[in-house]
């Protein structure tokens, strides 16, 4: 029915940070609520998709008939979005540390009044450009783009170099607290191979409606 236009759409979607555990008691991990993330997936619910949501560590509630799976690291969400394939659409919405630390000390790091130690890093997969090149590849897989400047143009090339249908670009330009970054609002771009579309600012469950929008026009 029109009200519910992803009724039998298998819709997959990241939401929040990574930690990336360094010790037991400490963590690297990226500047995320969560909220853009829970909002799609509470939108595309409500559009009458099965949603699953894997979502790294959050202080939100699951929406409304939303299958919510918990995850702490990069490495367990890559792990868990494999698993829940296939999927019409995926929407990956994480701000996934794009490092975590190579070793993870047993025991917690002491001080010792000595020099600090030195996190040695290693990159993490990069769970959309994985996602893309899989032979269960959803037909519609969305990125965001979380950029500070020349905003369009470096969505334009995420979009390329990851394989996604679309990229949501936003400005999170802003001192850190103060930006959209747990904010209530976004103001979006939308970038398909055909185009770019902006919306203008909104409350981030317009943003999701919008979009939510496009997704079931898309898998029309
Ligand atoms: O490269 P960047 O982190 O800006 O890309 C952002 C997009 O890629 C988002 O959709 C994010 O969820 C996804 N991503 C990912 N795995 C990573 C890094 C980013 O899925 N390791």
């Amino acid at each position: 029915p029109e009200h519910r236009p992803l009724y039998g759409k298998h819709v997959l979607v990241t939401a929040g940070p990574t930690h990336e555990p360094i010790d037991p008691v400490r963590y690297i991990a990226n500047r995320s609520s969560g909220r853009q993330g829970f909002a799609i997936a509470a939108a595309a619910a409500a559009a009458g998709a099965r949603v699953t949501l894997v979502a790294g560590p959050v202080h939100l509630d699951t929406p409304p008939g939303v299958d919510r799976i918990d995850v702490e690291s990069a490495l367990e969400m890559a792990d868990t979005v494999k698993r829940c394939l296939p999927a019409d659409a995926a929407i990956m919405v994480a701000a996934v540390a794009d490092w975590r630390t190579r070793d993870v000390a047993s025991e917690k790091i002491k001080k010792r009044g000595s020099a600090p130690p030195a996190l040695l890093l290693t990159e993490n997969p990069d769970i959309l450009a994985t996602v893309a090149g899989l032979p269960k590849r959803p037909k519609l897989l969305v990125g965001f783009a979380a950029e500070t400047e020349d905003v369009i143009f470096n969505a334009k090339e995420k979009r390329r170099r990851k394989g996604a249908d679309w990229i949501v670009a936003n400005d999170v330009s802003g001192p850190p607290g103060q930006s959209v970054m747990g904010g209530e609002d976004n103001t979006v771009h939308i970038i398909t191979a055909s185009g770019v579309e902006s919306l203008p600012e909104l409350p981030k469950n317009d943003v999701a409606y919008a979009l939510v929008e496009r997704i079931a026009d898309a898998l029309q």
